[in-house]
């Protein structure tokens, strides 16, 4: 793996952020330095909603997973009902990992060192020959707010109370509309595949927000997804063509009770301070191609046909799918009968998971409403190829020779990112400054 090749202090930082050039791509450090990811850390990996998982991993009180994020493993625990928990997993003892398996059900969560527990809230239930004089009430196990969406868990690693985080409610609030037809709550998980790349989480990110490499990459999927033309090809001819087709598809959508058009994600935000909270929304409800289900058979390796059972409350498949998300780590492509959500996590400076689960309805049979290799196979393939991009990209901008490029116009989402991005960590920086003084 390769080693940032000097230790970066606070000046070195400061200087980083000011002296970034709009419009290119970011300085080496941003993408290798460990002092850099402790910054991302304290300002935006633990202030910001990350998506963990859906809700069907655990449908009964007392199941659990293990979520990981930037060095740190949260247990994300059903209570109650709906009641949705998440703690660290460090005891309260002396810090051992309390649930070691990746996934279960538990009554209480017990630490193997010496066999403190903990209720599924996380408040200590037992610890054996403590003095009288301990208060165990000051001993739970330290919390992170939770939010459900659409089915979709969100973790917050500051507790509640505890610093400043961004307004969830009011961020997911306008998805609401876009996505609620499809109702994700009653899906299942059909499927998963994850990835681990010793690459950068910016690296992965700024790949997905954009369409340019689409053409080189990604032939299977420029040959099915129409909007290809408006954001790989991008010539005016191209853009044209998709439009014209989408928005013929869009008045059929209409009639029968569809959503159709674009929740722009805004990307334009005016001042440092909202940077610090920003997290993006975005939604757009576009056809997939003409005939997409017969486009799909003629195209997968087995030929089978895509997801039959309609989620939600679609009463018929109109072809179109939503392309929604909340950044920066919760990304999805839901059609009238199936859903991918892809999730980018940063786990270390040059570590970072990529996972695709594929959802379907909680009541789908596999074999009769969905075969599983021929729903996987465009979105797999993609992201293999990804893989394969990111990996390169990160040798290449830890390479000695990497100078930051211009980004052309079918990119400029990417820009924006970094604008956001660079804005936030200078805005936390200088608080965290204000407060020391
Ligand atoms: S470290 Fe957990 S019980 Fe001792
Ligand atoms: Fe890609």
């Amino acid at each position: 793996m390769t080693q940032f090749r000097h230790s970066l202090d606070s000046a070195d930082i400061d200087a980083l952020i000011a002296n970034h050039q709009p419009g290119y791509s970011l300085e080496q450090a941003f993408y290798i330095a460990p002092e850099i990811f402790e910054e991302e850390f304290t300002h935006l990996f633990s202030r910001q909603w990350q998506f963990a998982d859906h809700i069907s991993r655990i449908p009964k009180q007392g199941d659990y997973f293990l979520f990981a994020i930037a060095g740190e493993e949260i247990i994300v625990v059903r209570g109650e009902g709906d009641t949705v928990y998440a703690h660290f997993n460090v005891c309260r003892h002396r810090g051992s990992r309390v649930c070691l398996a990746a996934e279960g059900h538990v009554k209480r969560m017990t630490c193997p060192y010496h066999a403190w527990s903990y209720r599924l809230d996380g408040s200590l239930a037992h610890a054996r020959e403590l003095p009288e004089s301990v208060d165990k009430s000051k001993l739970s196990l330290q919390p992170c707010q939770v939010r459900v969406f659409e089915g979709l868990i969100f973790i917050n690693l500051t507790a509640e109370g505890k610093g400043r985080v961004p307004d969830f409610a009011s961020l997911v609030e306008p998805l609401r509309p876009w996505v609620e037809q499809a109702d994700l709550r009653h899906t299942k998980i059909a499927h998963v595949e994850s990835y681990r790349s010793q690459v950068n989480w910016k690296v992965a990110l700024e790949n997905y927000f954009e369409c340019y490499h689409c053409l080189a990459s990604h032939p299977e999927w420029c040959k099915i997804q129409l909007h290809a033309l408006r954001d790989a090809v991008g010539t005016e001819s191209a853009i044209e063509t998709f439009e014209k087709k989408n928005e013929q598809w869009e008045v059929r959508a209409r009639e029968l009770g569809h959503m159709a058009g674009e929740m722009a994600g805004n990307f334009d935000f005016p001042d440092p301070e909202s940077c610090y909270d920003a997290q993006i929304p975005y939604a757009e409800r576009m056809m997939v191609n003409d005939n997409s289900g017969d486009l799909y058979s003629s195209l997968t390796p087995n030929g089978a046909d895509m997801p039959s059972k309609l989620l939600g409350s679609y009463k018929a498949d109109d072809e179109g799918q939503t392309d929604w998300g909340l950044t920066p780590s919760c990304f999805l492509y839901t059609t009238c009968t199936y859903s991918t959500v892809l999730r980018i996590t940063p786990l270390g400076p040059l570590d970072t998971e990529q996972k695709v689960m594929w959802l379907v309805h909680e009541d789908a049979k596999e074999g009769i409403d969905y075969d599983i290799e021929s729903m996987r196979w465009l979105v797999s393939a993609t992201l293999t190829q990804d893989r394969q991009i990111v990996e390169d990209t990160q040798a290449g901008v830890s390479s000695r020779a990497y100078v930051p490029g211009p980004y052309g116009e079918l990119e400029s989402q990417v820009p924006q990112l970094q604008s956001i991005y660079l804005r936030a960590l200078a805005y936390g920086r200088a608080l965290r400054n204000d407060l020391k003084n």
